[in-house]
C-alpha cells in the first residue's frame, strides 16, 4: 500500500493526532531528558575521579575508605524521589490510555493476513480503511481470525495486540482532522510489511456523510473519475490484494496474477477452468471453492465488502496485467 510521505511531527515524535499524545509524550520526553542530565551527571565526574584519583606509582598509597553513610544515603534517596515521580507520570498517562469513555463509538475491528476490517455500529463495513469522527471518543473491540497481529496508530500513540480467540481493546480521539496510518505491528508472516490501513479523521459533518453515502468528501472522491483498471489498481493495493499476489510471475501466499486471465488453471479438487470474469468474480467472494492446485485456501473471504463496480474494476485491472 502507497501513502503520501508522512509529515514530520516534532524531532523525535510523529504528529500527535489524538487527545492523548501530548500526554505520552509528555512521559516521554521527561523520561529521555532525565536520562540524559543522568548519564552527564555520573559521566562526566567518573572520568574526573578517574583521572584525578589514579594510582600514580607503586608508592602511591591505596585507598582505606571503605564506605560513607551521609554520601550513600544521599545518592540513595534522591535517585529514588526521582523515579517514583517518573512512575507517576508513567501512570498517569497509562491509566488514561487504558480506560475508555463511557461514551465511545465502538467499532469492531478484525485482523487477518494481511488485512484489517472494521464494522461500524451501523453494520457498514470498511477494509483497509478506518474512519472516524473528530473530537469523538472511540473504542475498538478488535481480535484476529488466524495468528498475533498488533494495531499501532503511531500518530494517536496508540498500540495494542490483536489476538485470535479473545478480544482485546482500544480507545483513541482523534483531535485534528487529518490522514494518517495504521501498521499491524507485530511480525504475522511474509504480508505482514503490507498489513497497512488508511486513518480518515472526519470533522462529525463530513463523518455522517460518509457514513450515509460512504464517499470521504475530502480527498478520496477521485476514485469515481478513474478508468476501471486504474481504480481496480488502486483497489488493488487498497484491499491487500497485493500481500498475497504477486504481478510479475513471482510466487508468494497466492498464485501470480501476471497474464492469468485465459490462461488455465488446475484446482486441488482435479477440476480446471480457464480464469474467466466469472472466476475473478467468484475469487474474493468464495475464495475457498477453487483452489488453485499447490496453494493453500487461506485467503480470506471478501463477501458483502465488495460494490459490483469494485468487482468490475478488479476484473478489468487483472485483466490488463499481461
Ligand atoms: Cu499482521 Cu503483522
Amino acid at each position: 500500500m502507497t501513502f503520501d510521505p508522512i509529515e514530520l511531527g516534532s524531532f523525535w515524535m510523529p504528529r500527535q493526532s489524538s487527545t492523548i499524545a501530548s500526554e505520552i509524550d509528555f512521559a516521554w520526553y521527561v523520561a529521555y531528558y532525565f536520562d540524559v542530565i543522568m548519564f552527564f551527571g555520573l559521566m562526566i565526574p567518573l572520568a574526573y575521579f578517574l583521572h584525578r584519583f589514579r594510582r600514580q606509582g607503586i608508592a602511591d598509597k591505596v585507598s582505606a575508605i571503605t564506605h560513607n553513610t551521609k554520601w550513600e544515603i544521599i545518592w540513595t534517596v534522591i535517585p529514588s524521589i526521582l523515579v517514583i515521580g517518573l512512575f507517576f507520570i508513567g501512570l498517569r498517562g497509562y491509566l488514561m490510555a487504558s480506560v475508555a469513555p463511557a461514551n465511545a463509538m465502538e467499532i469492531r475491528t478484525t485482523a487477518e493476513m494481511y488485512m484489517w476490517s472494521f464494522t461500524y455500529p451501523d453494520g457498514k463495513t470498511t477494509i483497509n480503511e478506518l474512519v472516524v469522527p473528530k473530537d469523538k471518543p472511540v473504542k475498538l473491540i478488535m481480535s484476529s481470525k488466524d495468528v498475533l497481529h498488533s494495531f499501532f496508530v503511531p500518530e494517536f500513540r496508540v498500540k495494542q495486540d490483536v489476538i485470535p480467540g479473545a478480544y482485546t481493546t482500544i480507545w483513541f480521539e482523534g483531535n485534528a482532522k487529518r490522514e494518517t496510518i495504521l501498521f499491524c505491528t507485530e511480525y504475522c508472516g511474509t504480508g505482514h510489511s503490507d498489513m497497512m490501513a488508511k486513518v480518515h479523521v472526519l470533522e462529525k459533518a463530513d463523518y455522517d456523510k460518509w457514513a450515509e453515502t460512504g464517499i470521504i468528501p475530502t480527498g478520496g472522491q477521485a476514485q469515481q473519475e478513474l478508468s476501471p483498471v486504474d481504480y481496480g489498481k488502486t483497489l488493488f493495493t487498497k484491499l491487500s490484494c497485493n500481500a498475497c499476489h504477486s504481478l510479475d510471475g513471482t510466487r508468494i501466499q497466492g498464485p501470480s496474477l501476471q497474464g492469468v486471465f485465459g490462461k488455465t488453471e488446475n484446482f486441488a479438487d482435479g477440476t480446471s477452468q480457464a480464469v474467466d470474469e466469472n472466476y475473478i468474480r467468484d475469487s474474493p467472494l468464495e475464495p475457498n471453492k477453487k483452489v488453485v492446485t499447490g496453494y493453500q485456501g487461506i485467503m480470506p473471504t471478501y463477501k458483502g465488502q465488495l460494490q459490483d463496480k469494485q468487482i468490475d474494476a478488479l476484473i478489468a485491472y487483472i485483466k490488463s496485467v499481461k
